[in-house]
Formats: structure tokens, sequence, C-alpha cells
């Protein structure tokens, strides 16, 4: 059995720059979520937020890791419409049968009201180890490691 899976979605780097970090400090192995859909451009925020609003799934690329091998999964996704972007939801309802421990790392543009939280909670059907937010300015600046050291700590405890 390995250790430590973070999957993760990010549009625009932000979630990505801290799961690089995070899978450093943890000594994780990474799975990247692709999604199919172009989400690029102002059409791709339009219809993302759409595709968050109404929980919808997205046609996601094959995944490179097997879940079911892992202790824990840390899911990582950028806020959309105040929940999970549409990538990460397909990727949790294709896989739900096999998360032991879960941990949530989101990031968002402005201040989390935790719903995001809640929303993967329900999700993967597991109530998570830890969970971390950052904010987009959060991730510009320095002090976020400091935070993503705390959270990591707090999975390996
Ligand atoms: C379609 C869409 C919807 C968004 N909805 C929210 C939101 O409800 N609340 C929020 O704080 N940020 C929202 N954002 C901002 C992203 O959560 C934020 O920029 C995030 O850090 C981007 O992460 P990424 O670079 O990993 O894609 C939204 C962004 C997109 C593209």
């Amino acid at each position: 059995m390995k250790n430590i899976l973070i999957v993760y979605y990010s549009r625009s780097g932000y979630t990505e720059k801290a799961v690089i970090k995070l899978a450093e400090v943890l000594g994780a192995d990474v799975e990247k979520i692709v999604d199919l859909k172009n989400r690029q451009g102002a059409w791709g925020f339009i219809t993302g937020g759409k595709d968050a609003t109404f929980k919808n799934i997205t046609p996601i690329q094959a995944n490179n890791f097997n879940p079911q091998d892992y202790e824990i999964l840390i899911f990582a996704s950028p806020t959309w419409a105040s929940v999970a972007a549409p990538a990460v939801r397909t990727y949790i309802g294709q896989h739900k049968a096999e998360f032991k421990k879960v941990a949530f790392l989101v990031s968002q543009g402005g201040i989390c009201n935790g719903k995001i939280f809640k929303d993967l909670e329900v999700l993967t059907g597991k109530s998570p180890l830890a969970t971390v937010d950052f904010s987009r300015s959060d991730l510009q600046g320095n002090e976020w490691r400091s935070k993503l050291e705390t959270f990591a700590e707090s999975i390996k405890s």
C-alpha cells in the first residue's frame, strides 16, 4: 500500500502551485486531472461557471494512478461557483468507492465560504483528515507556505 496521492485540477496554475509544494513536502504521488472540455478564455469561464453551478460532470482524461493503491487521497480544486471544479467532481464520481482517507486543498479568488468543503465531503462520502484553502493573493505572496506545512503536518500525524 502506497501512502499519499494528490489528485488535482487547475485551470490557471494557482491550485497547481500549492500542489507541487505539497507533493514535495509529503513525498506524495500526483495525478493531474485533464478536463477534455476547453476551459480557456471567456467562453471557458462562462461554460465552466455554468457546469459548476449545475454540478455537471465533464469528460476527463484517463487517470495514471490507481486510487485504490493509496492510504490517503488529497483532492485539490479551484473553487468554481462556490463548489468543486467539474473535472474534480467527475473524477470523484468515477472512483468514489475506492477511497480510504481523504483531505482537501482548495484555492479561490476571494474568501472561502466553506461550501466547497461541504461539496467535497458529500462527493467523497468521507470526513476529511484536514482541509486548507488558499486565495489567489495568498498564493502570490509567501505566507501560504507555512499554512501548507501546517496542513501537511495534520495529514501526517
Ligand atoms: C468558472 C470559474 C468560477 C469561479 N468561481 C469562484 C467562486 O465562486 N468563488 C471564488 O472565490 N473564486 C472563484 N473563481 C476563481 C478561482 O477559484 C481562483 O482563481 C482559483 O485560485 C483558480 O485556481 P486555478 O489557477 O488552479 O485554476 C472562479 C474561477 C472560474 C474559472
